[in-house]
């Protein structure tokens, strides 16, 4: 099985240069539903994730090209209503085909996705919303199928700021007859990307108050669209500097989108520069430790809590970390415990004593984050570490081991 071998124990020096944004593209290729015209995205990364997405897209009609960044989704005649299972169980974010296909064919036929490693990942919330906006929804087994005339405004509150409801929502609602109203409506980086393309596509869509406004239009058209910089990688990749106690310039980077995390790490001793597009780290002395919560935006982004927690296993004194977006998001520290973290875990709180090193060990990657949360340890580890399970480090980091390569690190990929 292919496996990271990672030798670590040394400081990371250079530039990285950081991709599209996984979680604005996905959605963005998913909009493309919404029109026969031809949508073109840039900026979008190699990853496993947004090629499963082309192959659900592709599955139900639509032309997709790929051209290096460059992706290209036109109109292969009719497009069909039923997604097949392979594609939503293999990447939640598939269901979110759902709504699109409901707003522009009257029917749609989706599987709903699994839960994960990392929590039950209900789609409840989705649901929700598309029978407000007029939507009858049957289940049965492990599909949903929806059926819908026609649908129409409505005002949708979300007990929670769902990323992918909100999504799902939004899109739907451009076709909708009259205005919706998304109370609590989620605003990620990703979510106002979507919402750009999506009013470039003809949508009239705005965000006030914390709602998100959409007046319903007749048809949306095609256009041109660069996804965001990826702000987890560009997390992922300051914080590996701060954990190999290096210096790491990443570019091609919105430091507004990483504001809590920066704040975060100057907190622990880094000393952070900001030039336009990029952000420059050095960790001077051990961390210092810090207490944080994960939370929607602007809050601590839950995909950054593995890597800051593999981080905070090196600081000098006691740290905790609550993670309040998903049940089971602990299960790799696990693995740094057999690195010989000190780390106690009860319900949703770690309890982090950093200790003076990390040594090596052979883990696998069990999903995207914690999979980078144990690459970082490994850099900064003494000794040689493998790490296998590779596909979810592909699913959600464009070519981790020659960036990391590229700055110094240690790192083959091998088998
Ligand atoms: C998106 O997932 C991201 N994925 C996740 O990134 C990210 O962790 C998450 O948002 C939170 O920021 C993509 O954008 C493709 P949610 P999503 O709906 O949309 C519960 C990564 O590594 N919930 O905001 O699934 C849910 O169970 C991935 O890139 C319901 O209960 O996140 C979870 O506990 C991991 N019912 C919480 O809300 C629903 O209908 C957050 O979910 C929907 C969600």
């Amino acid at each position: 099985m292919e496996h990271f071998v990672i030798r670590g124990d040394r400081p990371l020096l250079g530039t990285i240069t950081i991709s599209g944004a996984k979680n604005a593209a996905l959605p963005a290729c998913v909009a493309s539903l919404l029109t026969d015209d031809e949508v073109t995205i840039d900026h979008v990364p190699r990853l496993r994730d947004v090629q499963t997405i082309l192959s659900t897209i592709s599955s139900l009609g639509k032309l997709v090209v790929r051209d290096g960044e460059r992706v290209s989704i036109a109109c292969g005649g009719e497009i069909h209503s039923e997604a097949q299972a392979g594609f939503v169980e293999q990447m939640r974010a598939s269901f979110l085909v759902l709504g699109p296909l409901v707003a522009r064919l009257g029917r749609a036929l989706v599987p709903l996705p699994g839960g994960c490693k990392i929590g039950a990942r209900s789609v409840d919330l989705h649901l929700h919303g598309l029978r407000a906006l007029g939507a009858r929804v049957t289940e049965k087994g492990n599909t949903v199928t929806l059926v819908a005339k026609h649908l129409r405004g409505a005002r949708i509150s979300l007990p929670f700021p769902s990323v992918g409801a909100t999504e799902q929502i939004a899109m739907s609602a451009c076709l909708a007859k009259g205005e919706t109203v998304i109370e609590n409506a989620a605003w990620e980086p990703e979510v106002m990307d979507l919402v750009a393309l999506l009013n470039d596509m003809g949508g009239e869509i705005e965000y006030r108050d914390g709602s998100l406004h959409v007046r319903g239009r007749p048809t949306l058209h095609g256009t041109r669209h660069a996804v965001i910089p990826d702000r987890m990688e560009a997390g992922t990749y300051l914080i590996a500097s701060a954990i190999t106690g290096g210096d790491v310039t990443v570019r091609g980077v919105v430091p507004e989108h990483l504001r809590l995390l920066l704040s975060i790490l100057s907190e622990m001793g880094c000393k952070i520069e900001e030039t336009d597009g990029a952000i420059r780290l050095t960790r001077g002395s051990r961390p210092h430790p810090i207490d944080t919560i994960t939370a929607p935006y602007p809050g601590f982004p839950t995909d950054l809590q593995p890597p800051l927690v593999a981080l905070l296993s090196l600081a000098q004194g006691k740290s905790s970390v609550e993670e309040r977006i998903f049940e089971h998001r602990f299960t790799y520290t696990a693995t740094l415990r057999q690195m010989g973290a000190r780390i106690t875990v009860s319900g949703r709180r770690a309890v982090i004593t950093g200790v003076d090193k990390l040594h090596a060990t052979a883990a696998s990657a069990p999903d995207i984050r914690a999979g980078a949360a144990l690459v970082l340890a490994a850099l900064a580890a003494q000794g040689e570490s493998t790490i296998d399970n590779l596909e979810q480090i592909d699913r959600g980091y464009e070519h981790m081991a020659q960036k990391l390569r590229s700055i110094g690190g240690d790192i083959e990929r091998v088998g």
